[in-house]
């Protein structure tokens, strides 16, 4: 029998209240939701049943009003701003509709940027990056900007960039929204090979069951709780782990997430000497 894995986020009795002057807007109402480490959940309801506040919750972007979020086993529900975004910034990658890449950055600088907050050294960063954007096979756009680039390729220089500093949780809200079918599935194909191939934890909003089913689980949200689960229909076939495209997601850099144990007062440079001495 497959190992069970531990779970990753819980969201315990989640409540968020916005305050709109008087009027109170309440998102979510005492949402619980458990994911485990490596799996791969999509989350359906209509429009204003807090999936994107709940994704923001997830993401370390704000903070519930009442109730808890687990990420590893870490209360990250009362933290300070600065806190979540250490957190944010070493631990969760996000893919959005709008694609959000910086429009004067060409593709390579944009996937570079996330390192560049993180304190990874020019070097490291230029090779992690092409390395990334080789993985979405977009290894001749590099130095396109997001203007010179077509929306499915846009989404992929995001997916590149979600990944930059080797998050264990990546959220994509939305993610094919903005897509034609087509250059949506070809999106899909590169998340569920993420999922896969490099054990990431995916958090997936659509509006689109074709979409949703990709994941191993589907949660409906309605008036911030879910109502409803059900399994996704896991056999889909993808066709980048069909042999005939495949190309190597293993890293030819250090990952990230090995040096993140490391004291603060060791950079990476530095540990690379430590490294090239031994
Ligand atoms: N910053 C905010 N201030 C006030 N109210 C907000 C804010 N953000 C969201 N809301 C309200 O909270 C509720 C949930 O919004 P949310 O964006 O989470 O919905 P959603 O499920 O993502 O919808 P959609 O499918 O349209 O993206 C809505 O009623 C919305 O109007
Ligand atoms: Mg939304």
């Amino acid at each position: 029998m497959a190992r069970e894995r531990p779970t990753i986020i819980h969201l315990k009795k989640v409540w968020k209240v916005y305050k709109m002057g008087e009027v109170e807007v309440p998102a979510l109402r005492g949402l619980d939701l458990t994911i485990k480490d490596g799996e791969f959940v999509a989350i359906m309801g209509p429009s204003g049943s807090g999936k994107s506040t709940a994704m923001n919750m997830i993401g370390c972007l704000d903070i519930p009003t009442e109730g808890s979020i687990f990420l590893d086993g870490q209360d990250i529900s009362k933290l300070s701003e600065s806190d979540l975004a250490q957190i944010r910034g070493r631990r969760i990658g996000f893919i959005f509709q709008q694609f959000n890449l910086l429009q004067t950055l060409t593709a390579l600088e944009n996937v570079m940027l996330p390192m560049t907050f993180q304190g990874m050294p020019a070097d490291e960063r230029i090779e992690r990056a092409e390395h990334l954007l080789d993985m979405v096979d977009l290894e001749d756009r590099m130095h396109h900007k997001p203007s010179e680039l077509s929306g499915g390729q846009q989404q992929r220089v995001a997916i590149a960039r979600s990944l930059a500093n080797d998050p264990e949780v990546i959220l994509a809200d939305e993610p094919t929204g903005n897509l034609d079918s087509k250059t949506g599935q070809i999106v899909m194909d590169f998340l569920r090979k993420l999922n896969i191939e490099e054990d990431k934890t995916i958090i997936m909003v659509t509006h689109d069951k074709d979409v949703a089913h990709h994941a191993q689980r589907i949660e409906f949200l309605k008036d911030g709780v879910v109502i409803r689960t059900i399994k996704g229909k896991k056999n889909i076939p993808n066709p980048l782990s069909q042999g005939k495209k495949v190309k190597k997601m293993t890293r030819k850099t250090e990952s990230p997430r090995k040096t993140r144990n490391r004291p603060d007062n060791i950079s990476n440079n530095q540990a690379n000497k430590v490294r090239s001495k031994k």
